[in-house]
């Protein structure tokens, strides 16, 4: 499985070419997911988020989650053969998706699409590679997301498909509520891409002494939705197994 590229890998040659329809910046290279990364607002950005949501009690939305989202969505484009470049567009998204949180909790995709939009321009990005990352920025959250884009699509699946006991911080389990009992519970959570067979699948393994399956379910279902809408705009079905049994 390819994985993000990395300060010790560099990018992949191609990877300076714009997406599709995207002109070319002449003497500016590419933003790349390594940029954003490792630039100190986005560090600030991305701390602040996960804080403010720890103060209202949600799970860990930090660099672990952002750096994972990222990872997922440029594997997801990159198994199904999408160019490199937007690959690392949904890397870029994927990072940024949640930085609106430091705002507010409410319509955090806008805003964290909005936090993004300056930052991506102050950096040289393209306009039409702005408003990629953004759209799938805006349209990650289940509630009022849709998949406009490949990149959007990517990021959905990818930002669902993160429920872990690591993200629970809450130290007392006595005091856990259904979201971390869920989150609690899985122990192994795998996002399979099967290119050949065109089929995505959420692999979980779940403690089901610690949370029933019905609970995922009802927790989790408005994400199931999106996921297999996210699928379906790439051209894949999209399915859940828990302790290896197909449920979807
Ligand atoms: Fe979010
Ligand atoms: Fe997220």
């Amino acid at each position: 499985m390819p994985s993000l590229p990395s300060r010790s890998r560099p990018l992949a040659p191609n990877s300076g070419a714009p997406a599709p329809g995207v002109a070319e910046v002449t003497g500016v290279g590419p933003v790349t997911f390594e940029s954003i990364r490792d630039h100190p607002r986005v560090r600030v950005y991305v701390r602040s988020a996960d804080q403010a949501l720890a103060e209202i009690g949600y799970t860990e939305h930090g660099e672990r989650h952002v750096g994972l989202v990222a990872h997922i969505a440029y594997n997801v484009l990159r198994r199904l053969g999408h160019p490199e470049r937007e690959a690392e567009l949904a890397a870029i998204a994927g990072y940024l998706h949640d930085i609106g949180n430091a705002v507010n909790r409410e319509n955090h995709a806008q805003t964290s699409a909005v936090m993004a939009m300056q930052l991506l321009a102050d950096m040289g990005m393209p306009d039409a590679e702005i408003v990629q990352v953004m759209g799938a920025i805006g349209n990650h959250h289940e509630n009022d997301g849709d998949p406009v884009s490949p990149v959007a699509a990517a990021v959905i699946l990818a930002d669902k498909s993160d429920v872990h006991r690591t993200r629970v911080r809450n130290p007392d389990m006595i005091r856990f509520d259904i979201h971390d009992r869920v989150n609690y519970a899985v122990e192994r959570s795998f996002l399979n891409v099967d290119e050949a067979a065109k089929r995505i699948t959420l692999e979980l393994t779940v403690d089901t002494a610690i949370s029933q399956v019905m609970e995922y379910f009802e927790i989790f279902m408005t994400r199931m939705v999106a996921s297999r809408k996210a699928a379906k705009y790439l051209g894949t079905s999209f399915g859940l197994t828990v302790n290896g049994n197909r449920l979807t």
